[in-house]
C-alpha cells in the first residue's frame, strides 16, 4: 500500500506497494520494449509466447503516446510476464492535456504498472523552442506524477543533455528513482546520473563499432547500475543491425557488456535482472 509520505521526501522510494511478480533467476529482464508497435502486428503472439523458452523472464512494455499506453495495459493483462510503464514521450506531447494526465494518474496505480515512462526531452527531432519549452513542462509534470505515485521513471533524453540535467536537479529528481534509457551522452554524465541514484539503460547501440563513448561508459559505471533494454522494434544490435529488434537479441547486448567488463554473459544477465527488480520495486 502507498505509505502516506509528503511529496518530495526521499522516503518516497521506500513507499512502494509490495505486490509480488516474477523474473526467475538466470533469466533476462528486458527493461524497455514497445511490443504494441505495429511492426509486431504480424507475429506478436508467436514472438511473445517464445520469450520464456528463450530465456527472457520479464518485459516492461513502455508507453510512448496515449494509444500505446492503452495497448500496454492490454498486453499486461494478456501476458503474465509483461509489466507496463505509462507516460507520454517528448515527441508525442501533443497527446497530453489535463484529462490524459488524470488518466495516467488513475491507470498508473494498477499493480502491474512498474514505472512512469517514457518521459523526457528530445531536441533532436524538435528544434522549435516553444515546443521544447512545452516538453520541459510535461516532463516536469510527469516527474511529479511519479513522485506522487511512488513509481520510478523511464527517461528519454536526446540532444538535450544540459536541459535534462538542469531540470532534474531543479526538481530534486534524486528523490525519485529511475533509469536514463538508451543512454547516449558522455561517461562523465553517466556518472553524474549514477550519483543521483539513477540507472543507465544499455541496448543494441553498445554493439555498434562506432559507439566508442558508450562502450567507455559501460566499462566505467558500476555494474549495479546497468539495465538491459532493447527499445524494440528499434536499435537492433550487431549482427542484426538494421533488422526489426526484439528481446531475443538481448544476449548480444549482454555479451558485449560482458566483454567490456571482463566478466561472463551470465553474470551480466543476473546483475541486470537484480538491478531491475531493485528499481522497479513492485516486481520481485
Ligand atoms: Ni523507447
Amino acid at each position: 500500500m502507498l505509505k502516506d509520505v509528503q511529496a518530495g521526501t526521499p522516503d518516497n522510494k521506500l513507499a512502494c506497494p509490495d505486490d509480488k511478480f516474477v523474473c526467475p533467476s538466470g533469466m533476462i529482464f528486458e527493461s524497455h520494449a514497445h511490443y504494441d508497435d505495429k511492426q509486431f502486428d504480424s507475429d506478436r503472439e508467436e514472438l511473445l509466447s517464445s520469450m520464456g523458452k528463450n530465456g527472457v523472464g520479464a518485459i516492461i512494455n513502455v508507453g510512448s503516446d496515449f494509444a500505446s499506453c492503452k495497448r500496454t495495459l492490454e498486453l499486461m493483462k494478456e501476458y503474465t510476464f509483461i509489466y507496463g510503464a505509462l507516460g507520454i514521450h517528448p515527441s508525442d506531447i501533443e497527446d497530453l492535456n489535463e484529462e490524459v494526465y488524470e488518466w495516467l494518474r488513475s491507470s498508473a496505480v494498477l499493480p502491474k504498472v512498474a514505472a512512469i515512462g517514457e518521459i523526457g526531452l528530445d531536441y533532436y527531432w524538435e528544434k522549435d523552442s516553444a515546443v521544447q519549452s512545452r516538453q520541459r513542462y510535461w516532463f516536469c509534470r510527469q516527474m511529479e506524477l511519479a513522485r506522487e505515485l511512488c513509481l520510478p521513471v523511464i527517461i528519454h533524453s536526446r540532444d538535450a543533455a544540459e536541459d535534462t540535467l538542469a531540470l532534474m536537479k531543479g526538481i530534486h529528481a534524486e528523490q525519485i528513482a529511475g533509469v536514463i534509457h538508451c543512454f547516449s551522452y558522455s561517461p562523465e554524465l553517466a556518472k553524474e546520473y549514477v550519483k543521483m541514484g539513477y540507472y543507465i539503460g544499455i541496448g543494441g547501440v553498445v554493439t555498434f563499432k562506432n559507439s566508442k563513448k558508450l562502450k567507455e561508459t559501460v566499462a566505467r559505471i558500476p555494474l549495479e547500475r546497468i539495465l538491459l533494454e532493447t527499445d524494440c522494434p528499434y536499435l537492433s544490435p550487431e549482427p542484426n543491425r538494421g533488422k526489426r529488434n526484439s528481446s531475443l537479441n538481448l544476449p548480444y547486448v549482454a555479451k558485449e557488456i560482458a566483454s567490456l567488463r571482463g566478466i561472463t554473459e551470465e553474470e551480466v544477465i543476473e546483475a541486470t535482472r537484480e538491478n531491475a527488480l531493485r528499481l522497479f520495486g513492485k516486481i520481485s
